[in-house]
């Protein structure tokens, strides 16, 4: 069967003949590919900068951010059925004994480093007809979700985001922590970057009663900003205005979500972060040259301003289930925005020019089966 794949020993990005997988435990599901997204980590990996093919294979099949339909399902898989969509997550535990996080399926917090990750790190990824997973690795999607459940897998890293900040916020004594009915409510996020991650993260702080502000690169108008500002979200592009400006525009920034992977706007905004306030980092900015950095100012606010700045990866699986369910709510609220979030749809053979960073728009899928 056909697959996307890398092959970093030769530096190329090709399409692979695989064969095509079968089911071998009782516990594991067949599914058949019907979409993929493609994102930063894809490009990164396809320029040899990231990713390892699995022990004893020459090549990486790509792709980590599925939607499928399940097509046969082993004697012991209760949770699924053919027919069923199904967004698979990404990373698996790693074999360590005493790696508690992985023993307790938190491999997101995995601390050995030896975690696997499909399409990414040591396993085959999703951009093929079929592939196989274990049911535990499996969330279930409705069928009325069949057009977006492609943004699944990215909206969970801000699921995951979301959740470790309201951990945070209940260190704060006066925040209700037996009311996680509206985790953000009152609270004001400025959103870095206007990629898929980062508008998803708009929106999902939307659904929670944050005020947002998005600020990135691009001049207003433009089709990001015009989508964002449909959903509440005030758009705000930093080459128009300064981080300073930024702050007054907002007043008080409580939270700064950094989805533009690019360190310096993190911590060129963190300056503006109110008394008690959150920098989350979840993009991978690419390896640049370093700049000066104001460590004593920045250590001093830190401290004098009760402020915490947390790195996040990966997703667990009441992530990917947060996901599809506020996936539901996004439809329901926006649903033109959201879809609008998926600009582009391509064949396979497409692959290149997708994974080549050349490609514009928000999110673009190739479509594997119909
Ligand atoms: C994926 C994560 C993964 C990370 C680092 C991201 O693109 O969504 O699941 O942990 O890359 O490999
Ligand atoms: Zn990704």
């Amino acid at each position: 069967m056909r697959a996307v794949g890398v092959i970093p020993g030769k530096k190329e990005v090709t399409l692979v003949e695989h064969p095509a997988p079968q089911l071998t435990q009782d516990t594991e599901v067949r599914i058949r590919c019907l979409e993929v997204g493609i994102c930063g980590t894809d490009k990164e990996i396809s320029s040899f900068v990231y990713g390892t093919p699995p022990p004893h294979s020459d090549y990486l099949i790509l792709g980590h951010e599925s939607l499928g339909e399940v097509v046969e399902v082993g004697e012991a898989v209760r949770k699924v059925k053919p027919g069923d969509l199904v967004v698979p997550s990404v990373r698996r535990p790693c074999e360590h004994s005493e790696c508690l996080p992985c023993r307790r399926g938190r491999q997101d917090f995995c601390v050995t480093g030896d975690f696997t990750e499909r399409g990414i790190k040591m396993r085959h990824g999703y951009l093929t007809d079929v592939y196989v997973e274990a049911e535990e690795y499996l969330t279930q999607v409705p069928a009325e979700l069949r057009e977006i459940g492609v943004l699944v897998e990215p909206l969970t890293v801000t699921e995951k985001a979301l959740s470790q900040i309201w951990h945070i916020q209940k260190r704060l004594p006066w925040i209700k922590s037996n009311d996680p009915s509206q985790p953000g409510q009152g609270l004001n996020a400025v959103v870095l970057g206007a990629g898929p991650v980062g508008l998803l993260a708009a929106m999902a702080m939307r659904l929670r009663g944050f005020s947002v502000w998005v600020y990135s690169r691009s001049a207003k108008p433009n089709p990001k900003a015009e989508l964002i500002e449909a959903a509440g979200v005030t758009y705000v592009s930093s080459a128009q205005e300064t981080p300073r400006v930024l702050a007054e525009r907002v007043g008080r920034i409580d939270l700064i979500y950094e989805a533009a992977g690019i360190g310096e706007l993190a911590f060129s905004v963190l300056e503006f972060l109110a008394l008690n306030g959150i920098l989350v980092l979840t993009g991978i900015p690419a390896p640049r040259p370093a700049v000066p950095f104001a460590t004593e100012s920045v250590a001093r606010q830190l401290v004098l301003k009760n402020q915490i700045v947390l790195g996040t990866v990966n997703a667990d699986l009441r992530d990917f289930q947060n996901g599809v369910d506020d996936l539901g709510m996004l439809r329901q609220r926006w649903p033109n925005e959201v879809r609008g979030l998926i600009t582009g749809r391509y064949e396979m053979d497409a692959y290149r020019e997708l994974l080549s960073g050349k490609s514009h728009g928000i999110k673009n899928v190739i479509t594997i089966t119909r």
